[in-house]
């Protein structure tokens, strides 16, 4: 499906050019060989780094055989063939609107909650695996612990029509059916586009669609979106962001169906401080997550300073949750899903909800943990106390509560010992819960002292 451009040009005995697709435009920097048999490395800059595609070819007639050379070796073999001069440019540049405040469109009281196919599935998501990821949400209990959304991400997209309008590809059957299913199982289903002309895989994006493809999905029956930066980085400045979100925004609202907008744009921008004027109810705060300690704990711990801009109907999103795909140990995980709680984080799993252990259901579908999450008032928790790797997290619930989490952040067990008071709690407490041992536990004193395993949580709900 990914369509790449490349523009060669022999001169003496180097090869000079661009190879592009999507939000991808390398220049070639070094090459070797000539057209019977030739390398050529190019590079681009990207979210501060730089990236590099390698492909190795030979002109044979009017084609060009090549294959990518990736860290494993060669790829596929693949056949490039002549175009007319100009065919993969980019298409003409479209304004961006003068700004105004799009109405908030009421939905998201509350975190998001559901389940994104990329995690786990990326581009191998299709109809059937959207099926039987809905049955197993409502079969493992996780539609009925409060996930919701059922999401599709990047590559279910097709062409577009005579006149404009957007179909899936054959992977995705048809979009209405699908979305008829899922609600049938008590569900919600959602989406993913991009600004640009592009999405991150190269599939079709909404540039120059806004309307009509936030007409199309309200008639599908979507009730999310994820709209991603992807293709638009090589049209608009990181200034523009705001007012090119901003339009999908007024098509959401146009469109007369609820869709939840979620904004995706890796933090840039302090999209935090203009997230909620675009209409958006949810925006990520930094890059990709991935199945690691490294990622998650990086990401998660490092949120504090964006607590002031959470709030009902408007999150801070520090991504989807890893839990259960097996880059990580079940305490890990347990601290993953408690940490993304504290943060009032959407929770979107992002696993394989069909084959999942029981120690993985449990963590996902913990009640008193998601209630933390879910908590009305809508408080981000804030760092409190850290000593090395240790740290302290806490938040106040709607009724009066205070959810106080402690980390170990370090690789062995310790004992961590801290006072109330440091937590933000004033007086010793009358109860203690602890949310994942599912027990209440004795308070003695204005010192409180929990035994933390390496990489661990103990969370616990204060009276
Ligand atoms: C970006 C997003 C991911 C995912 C992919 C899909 O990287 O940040 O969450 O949607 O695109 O291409």
């Amino acid at each position: 499906m990914r369509r790449t451009y490349l523009h060669l040009k022999q001169q003496g005995d180097r090869i000079t050019g661009t190879i592009r697709w999507t939000l991808h435009l390398y220049s070639i920097d070094k090459s070797t060989g000539g057209p019977d048999n030739f390398t050529v490395s190019a590079a681009m800059p990207i979210l501060g780094t730089e990236r590099r595609v390698t492909y190795r070819g030979r002109l044979v007639g009017a084609d060009l055989q090549l294959a990518e050379i990736g860290a494993d070796g060669p790829g596929p073999a693949m056949v490039a063939h002549r175009v007319p001069e100009g065919e993969g440019a980019l298409p003409p540049r479209i304004e961006p609107p003068p700004l105004h405040p799009v109405r908030d469109n009421g939905l998201a009281r509350t975190p998001p909650m559901g389940w994104n196919s990329w995690n786990k599935f990326a581009n191998r998501i299709d109809d059937a695996t959207v099926r039987g990821i809905a049955d197993a949400m409502v079969s493992s209990g996780m539609r009925d612990a409060g996930y919701l959304y059922v999401n599709i991400d990047d590559t279910w997209e097709g062409e577009r029509d005579a006149q404009g309008n957007i179909h899936p590809n054959q992977k995705f059957p048809d979009m209405k059916a699908l979305a008829d299913y899922v609600h049938s199982k008590g569900l919600k289903i959602g989406i993913y586009s991009s600004p640009g002309p592009d999405t991150c895989e190269g599939y079709e994006g909404s540039y120059g669609h806004e309307e009509q493809d936030a007409r199309t999905y309200a008639a599908w029956g979507i009730d999310y979106l994820k709209y991603d930066w992807c293709g638009a980085f090589t049209l608009y400045k990181d200034s523009e962001m705001q007012a090119v979100y901003q339009k999908m925004g007024d098509a959401l609202l146009a469109s007369g169906r609820d869709i939840v907008y979620s904004l995706c744009q890796y933090g840039l921008v302090d999209v935090w401080k203009w997230g909620p004027a675009v209409g958006g109810n949810l925006w990520r705060t930094g890059t990709d997550i991935r199945d690691s300690w490294d990622s998650v704990s990086r990401i998660g711990f490092s949120q504090d300073r964006l607590a002031p801009y959470t709030r009902p109907g408007h999150w801070n999103d520090p991504d989807m949750l890893e839990v259960g795909n097996g880059g990580m140990t079940d305490t890990e995980y347990r601290t993953h899903m408690s940490l993304w709680s504290m943060l009032a984080a959407p929770l979107i799993a992002g696993n394989d909800v069909r084959n999942m252990s029981p120690a993985i259901r449990e963590i996902l579908t913990n009640r008193e943990v998601i209630a933390i999450d879910q908590d009305k008032a809508g408080h981000q928790a804030k760092r409190v106390w850290q000593s090395g790797q240790q740290e302290i997290w806490s938040r106040a619930l709607a009724d009066g509560d205070t959810a106080v989490a402690v980390f170990n952040r370090a690789p062995q067990d310790a004992r961590i010992m801290f006072r109330w008071a440091d937590a933000g709690i004033p007086k010793t407490p009358s109860c203690i819960r602890d949310l994942w041992r599912h027990a209440d536990q004795e308070a003695s004193g204005p010192e409180y002292s929990v035994e933390v395993p390496g990489h661990g949580v103990v969370l616990l709900r204060v009276h």
